[in-house]
């Protein structure tokens, strides 16, 4: 079901009818790039350079919605197991989009940050990453989270490892280990300082989480559409923002 006055959406105003129900934080799997240039008898990476300006798009179209916090699925750490021809591509990807929106994300108050393990990046994305993170950081707008080289077993496997020698460290005792909650345990996450999703979308027709987090995602609403990412657009974003709106949440209660 579409929004009714979609013309709103021009404004640069959040939508004062969707006040209460938007997710505020928004975790997108951008997937079907390959497919949507094959479909063209296009190369692969053609489909990901199609994909970097729909991620500029959602990104506008979140933040006119009042979105708070939008994550996209960029690069697994199982993504390494692709050619590298394309792999070299996709991971120029973040460097070109920021060269080309980040003044329009500066202007628009975009926040920035990346979750994943950015040392193996290429030199020059990491180098251009870590400068977008720094020039947005006091940014309060959206705040916009590339996962790269993100995966989430990893990332929860990490984070015992740490929460481990802190413990080791403090020498806990037996009721203080018995007292440790989940929370402590989401501080060592990428995500410490970002709150759980409530809607997680994934493109292209499939049906699963691909490691993207998993201990997260444990109470978020999903939305799945067989649109190829390059073909996703505003209307289908706001399609899924309608019928979230629907939806019950009751976190395992009545
Ligand atoms: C999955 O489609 C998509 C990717 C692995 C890359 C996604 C990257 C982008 C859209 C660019 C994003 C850039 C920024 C700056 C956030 P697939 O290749 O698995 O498609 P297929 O299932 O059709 O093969």
């Amino acid at each position: 079901m579409k929004i009714p006055f979609l013309n709103h959406l021009q404004t640069s105003e959040p939508l004062p009818y969707l006040e209460g129900h938007t997710p505020e934080h928004i975790a997108i799997i951008m997937d079907g790039n390959g497919r949507w240039a094959r479909n063209r008898g296009m190369p692969r990476v053609a489909g990901h350079k199609e994909g970097v300006s729909v991620v500029f798009k959602i990104v506008k179209a979140a933040a006119k919605s009042g979105v708070k916090v939008l994550t996209l699925y960029t690069f697994s750490t199982e993504n390494w197991k692709r050619p590298k021809s394309e792999i070299n591509y996709i991971l120029r990807l973040p460097k070109e989009f920021l060269h080309v929106y980040l003044p329009d994300l500066i202007s628009n108050n975009v926040r920035i940050k990346v979750i994943g393990d950015m040392n193996e990046l290429p030199a020059s994305t990491h180098e251009t990453l870590q400068y977008a993170m720094d020039r947005t950081r006091d940014n309060d707008g959206l705040q916009l989270n590339i996962a790269l080289n993100y995966g989430s077993r990893n990332e929860i496997l990490n984070a015992m490892k740490a929460m481990v020698k802190d413990l080791n460290n403090t020498k806990l005792s037996m009721d203080e280990l018995d007292a440790l909650d989940e929370r402590q345990l989401s501080k060592y996450l990428y995500t410490a300082d970002i709150q759980d999703p409530d809607l997680l979308i994934r493109t292209g027709g499939e049906k699963r989480l691909s490691n993207f987090l998993l201990w997260q995602l444990a109470y978020t609403e999903f939305w799945f559409t067989d649109v190829l990412w390059p073909d996703f657009s505003e209307n289908e974003f706001l399609d899924a923002l309608e019928e979230y709106r629907q939806r019950k949440r009751r976190y395992g209660g009545l």
